[in-house]
């Protein structure tokens, strides 16, 4: 039996990669779309290490309407299409918000302008947390009310959901889910693929693993006087393979029709909040390794605490986040290793 195809553009990145896996082994026929700007065509060997298949890759960039026409035509037959293909640096974004303007948006309005012309019904949207901001009560569910962007990466996420709520009012057969991350983290169990952060991270979870690794001298802890109970901020972290599989029941709730509305949202989350410090004293109790670490002053932009409420992707999508934060933990640590070994290996 042919297998459904699914796009999905950015796909060699960090939560593409993983979501091109899951797809492979829910039994879809994953098609990467990438330009490589954040991201390594090695990842696709780790893709076949895992799955034992090569998916289709055509080095694309979405903001080329052209390019991507052609790349329609020549593969007709795709039954959604899962949308990574943004950058998400939100200091980044600050200094360069017409860059992020660009590439997130433009990207988006290429790939809803040509699912039309070639007949795609469904879309699944890489969204954030980010558009609640300090949300008023805690956690969060999807009707929050939506608080202004501080940055201009929380600009295009909220932009981008307006525009898919427009097109779905104004195109009667385009279906769309819009999934809500929170702080996504780890990697594959296997160590095969993971995050590649360029130069120095913004993120917690990659500058402690590189701290612990020597690569770094001392994570910096963006402030430990905030209102929560070890004053450190709070966020919901949730591992990267646990996102990734709600990547394939969404596919699977629009290309099976089994949507109750044209458009819907999800937070993905675990439910669970965690401080910086927790993530430092579960991160070495999960590894064995030492973390060291600095109070540093608060960093500007950042929010005090966010937790979901993922019940609604739990009843709805039929997803719950499963991984342990010490098993997540450790995944991250045994990529950083690999990377290790790999470097090593390069340098011989
Ligand atoms: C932010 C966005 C999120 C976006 C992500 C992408 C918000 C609320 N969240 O996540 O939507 O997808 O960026 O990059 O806008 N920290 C340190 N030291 C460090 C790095 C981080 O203490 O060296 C702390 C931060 O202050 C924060 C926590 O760790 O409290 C998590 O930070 P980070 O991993 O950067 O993610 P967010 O800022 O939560």
């Amino acid at each position: 039996m042919e297998k459904t195809r699914i796009l999905v553009t950015g796909g060699t990145g960090y939560i593409g990669s993983h979501t091109v896996v899951e797809l492979i082994n829910a039994g879809y026929e994953p098609i990467i779309i990438d330009n490589l700007s954040n991201s390594n065509i090695d990842v696709l060997e780790g893709i076949k290490a895992i799955t034992g298949v090569a998916p289709i890759f055509e080095n694309i960039d979405c903001k080329d309407y052209t390019s991507l026409d052609r790349f329609f035509e020549k593969y007709p037959d795709i039954k959604a299409i899962i949308n990574f293909a943004a950058s998400k640096a939100v200091g980044e974004s600050v200094e360069k918000p017409l860059l992020y303007y660009r590439n997130n948006l433009l990207s988006l309005i290429n790939l809803v302008e040509l699912m039309r012309k070639y007949k795609i019904d469904n879309f699944v949207f890489s969204s954030s947390c980010t558009v609640y901001g300090q949300a008023d009560e805690l956690p969060v569910t999807e009707n929050t009310p939506i608080k202004p962007a501080t940055s201009p990466y929380g600009s295009t996420k909220q932009m981008s959901e307006t525009i898919l709520s427009d097109s779905v009012n104004a195109y009667p057969n385009m279906k769309c889910i819009l999934l809500r991350y929170f702080n996504p983290i780890g990697a594959h169990p296997s160590a095969e693929i993971g995050e590649l952060p360029n130069g120095i991270p913004n993120n917690l979870l990659p500058y402690v693993t590189q701290t612990a690794a020597g690569i770094r001298e001392r994570l910096r802890v963006f402030g430990n006087d905030y209102d929560t109970p070890d004053g450190s901020c709070i966020r919901d972290y949730i591992n990267v393979v646990d996102l990734a599989k709600a990547h394939v029941n969404a596919v699977q709730r629009l290309v099976e029709q089994k949507n109750k509305k044209s458009i819907e949202i999800f937070n993905l989350g675990t439910g669970r909040g965690v401080s910086v410090l927790e993530i430092i004293r579960t991160f070495e109790k999960a590894t064995g390794v030492n973390v060291p670490y600095e109070i540093a002053p608060r960093r500007d932009g950042d929010i005090t605490q966010v937790w979901a409420d993922s019940s609604l992707a739990n009843t709805e999508l039929g997803w719950k986040a499963e991984t342990s934060l010490e098993e997540t933990l450790l995944s991250a640590w045994n990529w950083e290793m690999r990377l290790k070994e790999k470097r090593e290996a390069a340098s011989k």
